[in-house]
């Protein structure tokens, strides 16, 4: 290559690099595809171009190029990081777990690594593997807050109910606001409280609703709302079309895809207002609202003919504020779908899960005192909880 010529791919290449910094991302590839031609193999050019594609998300184009950087450069602690990341993005989480250990043999005491390891290893359910990386990451950096929140939670997963208040308490030492805290405290030291407080319910599902749908059918074999449409399909009863239907706690819409073809009009609504985005996508409400539950139906006279809380009423506890509120906002002979977790005890109670369980007679009784009387309940596994299945129950309940 004639001096010239290393000049001008120099300038190419410095150019390229200023667009791409100033997130000019077709520009800047366009270049750096043109230089590839001239020299292949430069591995700071693949691994620009690695890194451009990991920042607009094409995450398997990203890493061709961060594999073939690293076949230039082994040891190149970056790279090697990157490259891991990336392997992660793409769900390759044996292999980006791999690509974190061999790069701890390279930096040791680097706690971004150690982070991201336990990471890897929190999503492929190896928990102990994970509080061992978060425990060195906090050796470290012992203020490191995102990895005391995930030992709060690999405790509580792990059943170490010491442990994890520890880190739960860790975490209100440096966030004392921390909804997520505060309710697992409550759950696990017994605490008697009525109902899930909103911020919880927002923080959670807010988080889950990217992959909320994978995570619950698949994950968790989540199968309520299709058990309460074929339930109901079965069922001896007279109406089999509704005018108006309101799904309560609606989600990302999985309630509303099986009931929606029996009303002519229905409405979900929900807390998170990232479920509701989700359920946004699918457009299968006619209405579709942020909204609390008890207050939303508050607000409403006679207006549904069928109400439905898939897996719903598990986050409200007292179910006495819901009745009362779900009876001025429905129908004469309205029916109403719902599910809860089997409670051993008398009334409800908050389980160590952060969940509230019912006693088959509390529901019972609480909606017969607003007029609700079953027409079938069935007794079924909800979800899995780890390795358990959840017992749970389906209620038909008719307002008479
Ligand atoms: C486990 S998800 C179930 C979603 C949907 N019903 C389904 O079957 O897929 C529970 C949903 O209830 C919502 N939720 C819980 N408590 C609520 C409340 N008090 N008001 C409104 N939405 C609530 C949550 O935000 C979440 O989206």
């Amino acid at each position: 290559m004639s001096n010239h010529s290393r000049k001008d791919i120099e300038d190419r290449f410095t150019e390229a690099c200023e667009l791409h910094s100033r997130a000019e991302f077709i520009a800047a590839e366009k270049i750096y595809i043109r230089l590839l031609e001239q020299v292949p193999a430069t591995g700071m050019l693949h691994y620009n171009i690695g890194l451009l594609y990991y920042q607009t998300e094409d995450f398997k184009k990203a890493l061709v190029h961060y594999a073939t950087a690293r076949d230039l450069a082994p040891q190149d602690s970056d790279l090697l990081f990157n490259y891991a990341l990336c392997q992660k993005k793409l769900g390759q989480l044996r292999d980006a777990a791999l690509s974190f250990r061999e790069l701890i043999q390279i930096s040791p005491n680097d706690p971004d690594t150690l982070y991201n390891l336990g990471n890897c290893y929190k999503e492929l359910k190896e928990h102990k593997k994970a509080v061992k990386s978060y425990r060195l990451v906090l050796d470290l950096e012992p203020n490191h807050l995102p990895a005391i929140k995930n030992l709060a939670y690999l405790f509580h997963i792990l059943d170490d109910r010491e442990n994890a208040l520890d880190y739960y308490n860790r975490v209100l030492h440096f966030d004392p606001d921390n909804s997520q805290a505060i309710h697992m405290i409550s759950a696990l030291t017994g605490a008697h409280i009525n109902s899930t407080p909103s911020e919880y319910i927002k923080d959670i599902f807010n988080s889950y609703s990217e992959n909320f749908d994978e995570a619950l059918l698949d994950g968790l074999k989540y199968a309520v709302p299709e058990k309460l449409r074929s339930l109901f399909d079965a069922l001896d009863y007279p109406v089999k079309s509704f005018s108006r239907c309101i799904d309560l706690g609606c989600g990302t819409g999985l309630a509303g895809n099986e009931f929606g073809e029996l009303c002519k009009h229905i409405t979900g609504i929900d807390l998170s207002e990232k479920m509701i985005e989700k359920a946004v996508e699918k457009g299968i409400y006619d209405v579709i609202q942020v909204a609390e539950i008890t207050k939303f139906l508050k607000g409403k006279r006679d207006e549904y003919d069928l109400a439905v809380a898939a897996d719903v009423l598990t986050y409200l506890g007292d179910l006495d504020p819901v009745f009362a509120a779900l009876t001025g906002a429905t129908k004469k002979q309205a029916l109403f779908c719902c599910s809860t977790e089997n409670s051993d005890q008398p009334h409800f109670h908050l389980c160590t899960t952060g969940r509230f369980a019912h006693s088959q007679d509390y529901v019972l009784k609480t909606a017969a005192r607003y007029g609700w009387k079953a027409v079938n309940m069935t007794t079924t596994t909800l979800r899995k909880e780890e390795s358990d299945w959840v017992e749970g129950t389906l209620y038909f309940l008719n307002k008479i």
